[in-house]
């Protein structure tokens, strides 16, 4: 059952599908405040648990921390922080009473869960709609949830296959080395991801002729081979003349505006640039239209970066900041002047004071940036999906991004955004999944191996063996970092095995994908949502994949293996490529040994698992079955069986299959 509860004047923000009046009053469960934030509060009982807010630090369960719905592109990615690329603002609070809340707001939200008292939630927000949802146990919330915000986008089958990224990809001929330094080593590929360097001086849908000459012919060859090239396009338009796209932008003032009516300019990749203004109808139509060029050039998925959207600086203030440096010229500096004078200029980075300076024009009039905040990454990518299909309605595209708020998940993926080649960043990974899976974003993964810093072929191997589970399976890292390709390092048995794996599981994974899209569940469970034992409550580093599968994937350096915890009896799958072998463990806790070139994961009782012989890529696949299974008795699978491309509109593509025991 769902309860609306209206705030204030909130923008409407596109997150929901359903029409709900609204109640009056306020959400029994909580005591409301109204000052200059609404704030709603309640007790904790000593064993509540909390779950939610999608992409976020820190565990599974979000007792004892602040977190803030306010997207922040921010790199360094520790425990401290508080807000990362996107607002997912749902909470499902389960103990002694339990009940999911939405906080409908796409300006700065804060959620004290167990932080200042241990003993008390708190959530502070702007105008808002507020959503109480309540349902017999949590699955039944986020059900209902789910079913409140509408399906998830489902992407081609081939964007379940394995993808390689680099920040620091040049020109056509480094491309063609990594398709080579792949197939060289008989590792799969079926996508390579095209960063910024493609563009002509960072201006997006412009392709740098010099590098790439051909970007249509390269795409099409590389098709041939089963590989499509994925490329990024960046927020902010490069503000130059002469440039089409941005001459266009401020000829129909599509840009975001200041005070004055003018292009509000900040810097970021291509230096002075403009941001479209996609919460204006007109505009965002405007914006999806660019794609076409690439469109057109046979791409047929991309990436949406820095819309959070980030500014490195505003045109404005880092005038204001060179004259107020200039000013101290020849003066001698004590050391508060000194650090004052620094933190100017480090203070340019999406400084919050910007946020306050720029307009959209919406149907809901003119709105000043601060108060939409969070709405800029999803109406981005809205933009290009709702141009897609328009393109060539016909087919599903890949598209994903990394700023999102809840409604995003309509229309495309998520990576993530910039991780570092730590150890923790696995299980941090790991413990986002069913936070997004809740909020309805199922495409989902993170830089593998890791994007910041210099990862190790440990690292990497033990990192793709959780990747191999994730929908979105990329390898990215940072321009300048060591070189992450799988093939520059030593073990490519190790390598083959693990990424072979992918491939083998696919089948499970598009299926368990479909029907988690279509019925609104979700793919990845914390344990505690399947089994209702004491210990499964607690367990912050094993999931549910899907119906019939548990991981347990190892997370630390020159483990031999790790403690896992079986709350059923299970059967062990160690896999490596298409073969295997099982084991039946009983229910308690085993310590079991995964050396880094295999992948391990545990069948559930009843249960059975479709998989395939790995290939070099997904199109590749010769589509012919086999069955993992756990059962005693004839069992029932259903099976996504589509062609991979065209849109998928109902459960006509889900097969009942009866495997026998065997
Ligand atoms: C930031 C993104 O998070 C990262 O993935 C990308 O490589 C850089 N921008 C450069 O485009």
């Amino acid at each position: 059952m769902i309860k609306k509860y209206v705030y204030g004047s909130p923008v409407k923000t596109g997150a929901t599908v359903m029409e709900i009046a609204a109640e009056g009053g306020d959400p029994a469960v909580f005591a409301v405040e109204r000052g200059e934030r609404y704030s709603f509060s309640c007790a904790l009982g000593e064993k509540d648990r909390v779950y939610g807010l999608g992409e976020q630090v820190r565990g599974i369960n979000k007792r004892g921390w602040k977190y803030e719905g306010w997207n922040t592109d921010d790199p360094i990615i520790t425990e401290g922080r508080t807000a990362l690329y996107a607002s997912h603002n749902f909470i499902v609070v389960c103990g002694a009473r339990t009940f999911g809340v939405f906080f409908d707001c796409a300006g700065r939200v804060q959620f004290d869960i167990g932080y200042t008292r241990r003993d008390a939630l708190s959530v502070t927000t702007e105008d808002a709609d507020v959503y109480l949802i309540e349902g017999e146990d949590i699955n039944a919330i986020i059900h209902e949830f789910r079913t409140l915000i509408g399906r998830s986008y489902i992407p081609p089958r081939w964007a379940f296959g394995y993808g390689q990224s680099r920040w620091g990809y040049q020109s056509e001929e480094d491309i063609m080395e990594v398709v080579e330094g792949y197939a060289n080593s008989d590792l799969p590929l079926d996508m390579i991801y095209l960063d910024i360097d493609y563009m002509e001086r960072f201006k997006d849908f412009t392709v740098d002729r010099t590098r790439f000459p051909d970007l249509k012919g390269l795409a099409a060859r590389l098709k041939a081979r089963g590989i499509r090239l994925v490329p990024i396009i960046d927020a902010a338009v490069k503000a130059e003349p002469g440039y089409s796209v941005f001459e266009e932008g401020v000829a129909r003032g599509y840009f975001c505006k200041d005070a004055a009516g003018d292009p509000f300019i900040v810097g970021v990749w291509p230096g002075d640039s403009a941001l479209p203004d996609v919460l204006n109808e007109d505009a965002r139509r405007w914006f999806g239209e660019q794609y076409r060029v690439l469109l057109d050039s046979g791409i047929e998925g991309f990436w949406n970066d820095m819309n959070e959207p980030t500014i490195f600086y505003s045109r404005r203030r880092l005038e204001h900041t060179i004259d107020n440096a200039s000013s101290w010229q020849g003066k001698s500096l004590a050391l508060g002047d000194y650090n004052r004078l620094i933190a100017s200029f480090t203070g340019l980075q999406n400084n919050p004071l910007d946020y306050k300076e720029f307009y959209h024009e919406t149907e809901q009039g003119r709105i000043v940036h601060e108060r939409v905040h969070n709405l800029y990454g999803y109406y981005m990518t809205r933009s290009a999906a709702e141009y897609f299909e328009e393109y060539a309605p016909e087919k599903r595209f890949l598209l994903f991004s990394r700023s999102s708020y809840i409604g995003m998940h309509r229309y495309g993926g998520v990576w993530t955004g910039d991780n570092a080649s730590w150890w923790s960043h696995i299980l941090l990974n790991l413990k986002m999944l069913p936070s997004l899976n809740m909020c309805g974003f199922l495409y989902c993964g993170a830089d593998l191996g890791g994007f910041g810093g210099d990862t190790t072929e440990e690292l990497l191997l033990r990192w793709l063996a959780l990747g191999v589970f994730t929908p979105l399976m990329r390898n990215h890292a940072t321009n300048g970092s060591r070189l992450q390709e799988c093939y520059r390092f030593t073990d490519m048995q190790a390598f083959r095995n693990v990424l072979g794996v992918r491939y083998t599981i696919l089948p499970y994974l598009y299926s368990e994908f479909v029907r988690c899209a279509l019925r609104g569940e979700m793919l990845f469970r914390p344990l505690a949502f399947v089994y209702d034992d004491e210990r499964s409550a607690h367990v912050e580093d094993q999931l549910l994949f899907g119906d019939s599968v548990m991981i347990a994937p190892v997370y630390e350096e020159n483990a031999m293996g790790r403690y896992v915890y079986l709350p059923e009896e299970m059967k062990l799958i160690r896999m490596k490529g298409g073969s295997y072998t099982e084991e039946i463990l009983s229910c308690g806790d085993h310590f079991i040994e995964v050396p880094v070139d295999e992948v391990v994961f545990f069948l559930r009782p009843g249960k059975v698992m479709p998989i395939a012989a790995p290939a070099d890529c997904v199109e590749r696949m010769d589509g012919a079955l086999r069955w993992l299974q756990f059962i005693q008795q004839p069992t029932a699978y259903e099976l996504c069986e589509d062609d991979g491309i065209s849109p998928i509109r109902g459960e006509e593509c889900l097969r009942r299959v009866v495997v026998e025991p065997q």
